[in-house]
């Protein structure tokens, strides 16, 4: 069934009808706040009131939502552009809970965590009998944001593991900057790449490959200093990785849902064991709470349902994510690819055309640093926003900074809560934005596990409401296209003819390139 054809998506549309024509009277705070898996999420400043909520819970329930709950974790094939199922709440379940194929993914997590602690312990050594010091991830998007994040997030001075670089983009610059100062001998490239056939993965693997022989001059030292995760061994084995240092990735498991496999293992080499294990830990919690508790109590479906309110009825057209806490400065670029990546569409399931929006643009930046930036918009702009606050009750030394921070967060909300009448004009704040705060006990594996997951299945409950695949991306394959004979027309002997097949902005693009060059 489509959104729109449903029951309540009709009532919802009068409900915000009489809201917006003033039909309805201002509705009273009523504290609107739940625990899930270690986190507190306070939804008391979003527009909702219990005639808004019982009728956003039916509409849940109408579009069928408990019977694709049951269906994701079954593994049944719920991406359907590709056939396949999307299952990388395997990755993080008890394994006597999970199906067939995620007993692979649980032993494959043992041996990553073995290679893990190897490294830690120095036990893993460089060709020439060197512990290593440093690890450089290679991978992009989902092969890279997560862990970047996590290890940010996670990582501090007595963690006791390597250092950790990442490069993703393919401006050789970002490359260059992670390989500087580096000792080859004591260095591992974890090269992570769901296809291995993702360019910028490919070119910087080449090009590490290259910075590593120049300066080791044996090809045999390739297995003591590179490793893969990938679905494509075949590849993996080609570009000269042994075997045995090729760990699996699977096609059910979406690349930006793949933190908690083998993809996650710098993560697992920054801060070990049994930290990467409370990482799991945190999002089972979130999973375990997800498909337990009744709508009116469930996190991640109250989240998803706040969104489908103020993106499809109250006309709000994007969503910030706005952390205070620096460690967690990467979470809004690892969210734009969850959520943009995987709601960003706009057919159904079956391929016919919706007509209601869906996901609006997903942007952020740390707290407070943006509140002297972007928050005049929010404060004062003319579009509507919807925020969520992220916050830590326990954060960094020393304390003074950590009130500070936080009393800024609240601050913030609750301005746009409640705004500011003044005699001057300038002076107004007009308030009644919709904002969520969600409060992490501290930034520990386990909080950090449960919040992403909280993501994972808001996007997979708004993902059902707007019937489209979360779990496909075809969007990304044009662009990728295109660029292959753009490429070739910006070399030293471009074929004549091709850049008159070019649109004439792109045609003029290339020839002042061409003419600019040094
Ligand atoms: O281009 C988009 C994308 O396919 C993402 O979906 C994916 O996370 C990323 O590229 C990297 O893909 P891979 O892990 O196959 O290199």
């Amino acid at each position: 069934m489509t959104p729109e054809s449903a029951l309540h998506w009709k009532a919802l549309s009068r409900l915000a009808s009489a809201r917006q024509d003033g039909s309805h009277s201002e509705h009273e705070l009523k504290p609107l706040t739940l625990d899930a898996a270690g986190l507190h999420a306070d939804l008391t400043k979003q527009q909702l009131d219990e005639e808004v909520l019982t009728a956003l819970i039916g509409l849940a329930e109408e579009l069928d939502l408990p019977a694709a709950i049951d269906a994701q974790f079954s593994g049944a094939h719920i991406n359907q552009s590709e056939n396949r199922p999307a299952l990388h709440t395997a990755l993080r379940a008890p394994v006597e809970d999970t199906p067939d194929m995620a007993r692979e993914a649980a032993s494959t997590l043992a041996q990553i965590l073995d290679l893990a602690d190897a490294v830690r312990r120095g036990a893993w050594r460089g060709a020439a009998g060197d512990a290593i010091t440093d690890v450089v991830h290679i991978g992009i998007g989902g092969s890279h944001l997560g862990p970047e994040l996590a290890v940010e997030a996670l990582t501090s001075a007595d963690s006791g593991g390597p250092r950790i670089h990442f490069v993703a983009n393919i401006d050789g610059a970002a490359l260059r900057s992670a390989l500087s100062g580096l000792n080859p001998e004591r260095t591992l490239f974890v090269i992570v790449s769901k296809s291995f056939s993702t360019l910028e993965t490919r070119v910087n693997a080449q090009s590490a490959r290259a910075w590593f022989l120049e300066r080791m001059g044996s090809l045999e030292a390739i297995a003591r200093h590179f490793v893969a995760i990938s679905t494509n061994l075949t590849a993996a084995a080609e570009f000269g990785i042994p075997q045995a240092n090729v760990y699996p990735m699977w096609d059910w498991v979406g690349g930006r849902y793949s933190v908690w496999s083998p993809v996650g293992i710098p993560l697992a080499m920054a801060i070990g064991r049994q930290g990467f294990r409370d990482f799991l830990a945190g999002a089972r919690a979130l999973d375990e709470h997800f498909r337990a508790a009744p709508f009116s109590e469930n996190l991640p479906v109250l989240m998803a349902l706040a969104g489908i309110w103020n993106y499809n009825f109250l006309g709000v057209t994007n969503q910030a994510i706005l952390p205070y806490a620096e460690r967690l400065r990467l979470l809004p670029d690892f969210l734009q690819q969850l959520i943009m990546e995987s709601n960003g569409k706009s057919v159904h399931q079956d391929g016919t055309d919706v007509s209601v929006h869906t996901m609006p643009i997903v942007w952020g930046g740390t707290g407070t640093n943006g509140q002297h930036a972007y928050h005049q918009l929010l404060h004062q702009g003319t579009r509507s926003f919807a925020a969520d606050f992220i916050i830590l009750a326990n954060g960094a030394e020393p304390a003074e900074h950590h009130r500070w921070l936080n009393a800024n967060a609240l601050a913030q909300s609750q301005a746009m809560l409640l705004g500011q009448d003044a005699e001057d004009p300038h002076k107004r704040v007009r308030g009644g934005k919709p904002t969520t705060t969600l409060v992490l006990p501290a930034l520990t594996p386990g909080a950090l596990g449960a919040l992403i997951a909280l993501y994972e299945q808001i996007v997979f409950c708004q993902g059902v409401i707007w019937d489209i695949n979360s779990f496909d991306q075809w969007g990304v394959e044009l662009g990728k296209r295109l660029a292959v004979p753009i490429f070739e027309q910006l070399g030293d002997t471009p074929s004549k003819a091709s850049p008159l097949l070019q649109d004439a902005s792109t045609r003029g693009l290339i020839e002042h390139l061409t003419r600019s060059r040094d």
